[in-house]
Order: structure tokens, then C-alpha cells, then sequence
């Protein structure tokens, strides 16, 4: 692969017109292909408009140039003479199977093929195709120019020789590539689960609430958003599914356990700022509840929550999900978290990570509370 590659899209909704425009501006000739012709035409209308906004700006001079390296097709067949095809469509398993096995009938034996699944098997994805070796997941975050992290996942067969390959290629897209092992929710989706769910189990019950916990994990914690907020700006249908597809990839480990409350959200149709309801109101006028600024409290509250994710950052590292390197630069640059985990692990101390973990495993015993080896053998280091 390198800057002569033809890219194929499958898929171009939110994700795939994203990384259409990403790999368009490093130069490549961009084939966009979707089954359904009215999102065809939305990303092509979008894709002209996006560019030609970024050209207003003076951030991107060939606008017009960028625009006439795509291609939107109506046909798979179209995919003939790429070299890399990423695909984004639905989420569902046996679609993303069926379009994978019909993709490899067109291309050339060289051509790549990779999935942005956010929560699939890639290693399934790959056993769908003959060659399952140029299979591969590559994990794009929305919106996908402006977030750097790509998490590129090889699957059970796929060529490790295609892995720097793929780094070298993102790097050239302005990317920061991370390798991940092929385990539910990659790094991101895995690390960041108790962001949200130990916010709303402290939420739940009753320790503090939402406005608090959202003071608390920004001002004192750092983060650009507190969880409520956050989880309110995902959305409930995007955020709580990942949460319980998680759960259920994990063999129902408690760690990674779905909340009622935010089931009842999603189940209401109170999806968060996209539907004007959420765990806020953002219906106008609507009175916004103001946090509880007590410090105390409140730096309890951030290192519960801070302490649940260090622990699952030091347990995929415990079990080769990353390096420790691309854990921290997945929560950066993927979720802009003001630190890496790992490093944050070392300069509030393992010792004091593990005391608060062990406390509230004492407290529940519960095994959610669990502490990762990694951490228990650091902290008596
Ligand atoms: N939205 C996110 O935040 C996000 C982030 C990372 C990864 N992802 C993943 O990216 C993928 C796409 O997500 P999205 O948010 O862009 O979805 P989307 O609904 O915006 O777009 C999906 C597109 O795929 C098309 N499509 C569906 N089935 C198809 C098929 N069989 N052949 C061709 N086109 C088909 C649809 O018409 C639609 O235009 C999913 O796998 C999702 O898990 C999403």
C-alpha cells in the first residue's frame, strides 16, 4: 500500500464519508460505494460541502482537486482496482460477512480489506473470506478527520506482515495508529467503559448527582466532558449498546455490566442531545441542575471513577490487549482524555490506585471491584 493506492468505502454514512474525505486529502483516488443511493448522494452533497468549507478557511487550497479524486458508486464492481478497502456499514455480523465474501470476489489478490467495526469479531469478519490472511479491523473515531487515533487489529489470520504496512499508511494520513489485540471493544471501547458506568452506578445510587459527577470528572478530574454529558452527547443508542455488547462479549463478566437507568433511557427514546432529552433536558428553558461543589466529596467521586479505569487500562495491558505506549495514546487521542491511564497509574501511585479499589472490593464484594494483577504487583514494587 502506499500513495498510488485506490481506497474503497463501503458504507457512507457518519463514518465511511469520513474516512472517505481522510484518505481523499493524503491523495489517494477514493471509490465510495453504498447500497443505498440516497446516502450516496448525502455523502457526496456533504463531502463537496465540507471540502469547499475547508477551503473558505484556507485550510485546504485543492478543494476541488480532493473532490475529483472520488468516486460514488452504485456497484461493488467499481472496487475492481482498489488496493485497501475499509468497510462501514451496519453493525450486524452476518451483513458485514456477506459484503466482505462479495467484496473479495472483485478485487486483486493484493487488495487489503478491513472493517471500522467498533465492537465485531474481526477474526468472524475474516473467516468469511477465502483469504483470510489481508483481513483486518481498522478503527476509525467520529468524527473521523478530526480524531487522530486509527486502532488497526489484526485478526486470528491475519498476515503480520501487513501490520506495519497499515501503521506506515495511517501515519501518511495524518494518523495516529495504535495496534490492538482483537478482544471485545479493541482499546477504547474496552478502557473507557467505567467512565460512564461507575458514573452512574455512583449516580444510581445516590452518592452524588449527575451535575456533580460531571463537575467533579471535569474540574477536578480534568476531562473535557463529564460522563453524563458525554454519555447525553454519544447518545444512548450508540453508547448503552457498546456498553451491553461489551458485557456480553466478556461472558458476562460484572465488570462491564449494562445500568438500568440508562436501558430505561434508550428504551424511552430519551437517546440524550440528538432526541432534546437524555439524563439532561435540553428542551428550551428547561432548568439545568446546577453540582455540588464540595471539593472533598467531589475528589472521591474522580478517583472512584479514575481508579475503575486505571484498573482496566493495567488489566489489557496485563493481557497483551496493547503495549502500554498505544494504551495511553488511544485514550488521548481517541477519547482526549487529559492523560494516558498508565501514566496517571504512576504519578498519583499504584499503591494509592490499588488502596481505593481494594476499599470499595472490600466495601461491595462485589467482583467488579476486582483489582488487575498488573496493579497489585506494581503497587508492592
Ligand atoms: N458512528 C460512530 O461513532 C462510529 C465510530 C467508530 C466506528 N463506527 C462503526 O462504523 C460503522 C458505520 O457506522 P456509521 O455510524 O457510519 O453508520 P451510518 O448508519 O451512519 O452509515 C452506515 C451506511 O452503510 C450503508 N449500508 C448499510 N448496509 C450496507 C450494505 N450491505 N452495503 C453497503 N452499504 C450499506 C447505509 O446505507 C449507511 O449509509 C459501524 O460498523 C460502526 O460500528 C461507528
Amino acid at each position: 500500500m502506499n500513495s498510488d493506492t485506490i481506497v474503497g468505502i463501503i458504507g457512507s454514512g457518519a463514518m465511511g464519508a469520513g474516512i472517505a474525505q481522510v484518505a481523499a486529502v493524503a491523495g489517494h483516488k477514493v471509490v465510495v460505494y453504498d447500497a443505498n443511493a440516497a446516502a450516496l448522494d448525502k455523502a457526496k452533497a456533504g463531502l463537496g460541502a465540507t471540502l469547499a468549507k475547508l477551503r473558505e478557511k484556507g485550510k485546504l487550497a485543492n478543494a476541488e482537486e480532493v473532490m475529483q479524486r472520488f468516486t460514488f458508486a452504485e456497484s461493488v464492481s467499481a472496487f475492481a482496482a482498489c488496493g485497501l478497502i475499509i468497510e462501514a456499514i451496519v453493525e450486524r455480523l452476518e451483513i458485514k460477512k456477506s459484503v466482505f465474501a462479495e467484496v473479495e470476489k472483485i478485487v486483486g489478490e493484493e487488495c487489503v480489506l478491513a472493517s471500522n467495526t467498533s465492537s465485531l469479531s474481526i477474526t468472524s469478519i475474516a473467516a468469511a473470506c477465502n483469504s483470510a490472511s489481508r483481513v483486518m479491523g481498522l478503527h476509525f473515531f467520529n468524527p473521523a478527520p478530526l480524531m487522530a487515533l486509527v486502532e488497526i487489529i489484526p485478526a486470528v489470520q491475519t498476515d503480520e506482515a501487513l501490520i506495519p504496512a497499515t501503521k506506515a499508511l495511517m501515519e501518511s494520513w495524518g494518523k495516529v495508529p495504535v495496534i490492538a489485540k482483537d478482544t471485545p471493544g479493541f482499546i477504547v471501547n474496552r478502557v473507557a467503559r467505567p467512565f460512564y458506568s461507575e458514573a452512574i452506578r455512583i449516580y444510581e445510587e445516590g452518592i452524588a448527582d449527575m451535575a456533580t459527577i460531571d463537575w467533579a470528572m471535569t474540574e477536578l478530574g480534568g476531562f473535557r466532558m463529564g460522563p453524563f454529558t458525554l454519555m447525553d452527547y454519544i447518545g444512548h443508542d450508540v453508547n448503552y449498546v457498546v456498553t451491553e455488547t461489551v458485557f456480553q462479549s466478556f461472558f458476562y463478566d460484572p465488570r462491564y455490566k449494562p445500568s438500568f437507568s440508562q436501558k430505561r433511557l434508550l428504551e424511552a427514546g430519551w437517546l440524550g442531545r440528538k432526541s432534546g432529552r437524555g439524563f439532561y433536558n435540553y428542551s428550551e428553558g428547561a432548568a439545568q441542575p446546577g453540582p455540588t461543589k464540595d471539593e472533598k466529596p467531589g475528589h472521591e467521586i474522580k478517583e472512584r471513577i479514575l481508579a475503575m479505569l486505571i484498573n482496566e487500562a493495567a488489566e489489557a495491558l496485563h493481557l497483551n490487549v496493547a503495549s502500554a505506549r498505544d494504551l495511553d495514546l488511544a485514550m488521548t487521542k481517541g477519547v482526549n482524555y487529559p492523560k494516558g491511564l498508565l501514566q496517571w497509574c504512576d504519578e498519583w501511585g499504584a499503591d494509592k490506585c490499588l488502596a481505593k479499589l481494594d476499599a470499595l472490593y472490600n466495601d461491595y464484594h462485589e467482583d467488579r471491584y476486582r483489582a488487575s494483577i498488573w496493579l497489585r504487583r506494581k503497587a508492592s514494587k
